[in-house]
């Protein structure tokens, strides 16, 4: 595992952005592993300031999403579907049907769950991961007790997850119970993975990764056996654990 660690949010925005624009040079058909919430919109921001100024093309480039809410249509405001479009998907030349999210609106949603783990195969798989966590140590909406094996399934949203993304609705009732995630083992098979964490809400599940059990209770704690896993940390998610920016980690 190699941990970088930054400065702040902004730092960890451009960091992050570098390496998916690296990624996209070497390999201009790679296929990208998307995340949505608030840690990845600045790196977003980055893709955008980058592809106006430098022109990189995500042309032949595809994508896909972790998760979707289960119920909201893709036109939904608070869909992630929208979010993509919104934060980046539009401001890219990326083709729109080189993107994919879970249909969360889809009538027999076990189905939809093995299609979507079907059609990453059949693209090659996911060649750079990106990923935010949640403070109980969730990935995409893998929440706390999902099985490592697990493959893109759907999820009841702990209390927790649906009161953190309450931000985005009106209201808590608003949130939906469930949604439709990449399981942790459809996560793994990426070739590389980019975990990004920022702040100090975050510390916990950081430190967590970096020393505590591997647990399923802290479904991030899978990382640690990945290949390829390159965090990016920001000083205020090393409370506790102080860290200098500019240092780089090899645990
Ligand atoms: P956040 O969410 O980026 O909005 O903090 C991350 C997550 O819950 O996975």
């Amino acid at each position: 595992m190699k941990i970088l660690v930054v400065k702040n949010k902004d730092e960890l925005s451009r960091k992050s952005a570098e390496a998916i624009i690296d990624t996209v040079k070497q390999n201009p058909s790679a296929v990208l592993g998307l995340a949505t919430g608030g840690t990845p919109l600045g790196t977003y921001q980055n893709l955008i300031r980058d592809r106006q100024e430098n022109k990189t093309t995500y042309q032949r480039i595809t994508t896909f999403n972790l998760d979707e809410y289960v119920g909201l249509d893709e036109s939904h405001p608070n869909s992630y579907h929208q979010y993509m479009r919104t934060n980046l998907f539009d401001h890219l030349d990326i083709p729109r049907e080189n993107t994919f999210l879970p249909d969360g609106t889809a009538s027999d949603l076990e189905r939809e769950a093995n299609r979507y783990d079907k059609l990453i195969e059949s693209r090659g798989g996911i060649h750079l991961q990106i990923l935010g966590i949640g403070e109980n140590g969730h990935i995409g909406f893998n929440e706390p007790g999902t099985p490592f094996s697990s493959q893109t399934h759907i999820v009841e949203l702990t209390e927790s997850t649906r009161k953190a993304n309450a931000r985005y609705f009106s209201s808590l009732d608003e949130v939906p119970t469930h949604a439709i995630t990449m399981g942790i083992a459809s996560i793994m098979k990426a070739k590389k993975i980019l975990l990004l964490v920022s702040g100090e809400k975050k510390s916990q599940a950081l430190y967590e990764v970096l020393h505590g059990n591997i647990t399923e209770q802290v479904p991030a704690t899978a990382l640690r056996n990945h290949p390829a896993l390159t965090i990016i940390a920001d000083e205020a998610a090393f409370q506790n654990m102080p860290r200098q920016a500019g240092q780089l980690i090899f645990q």
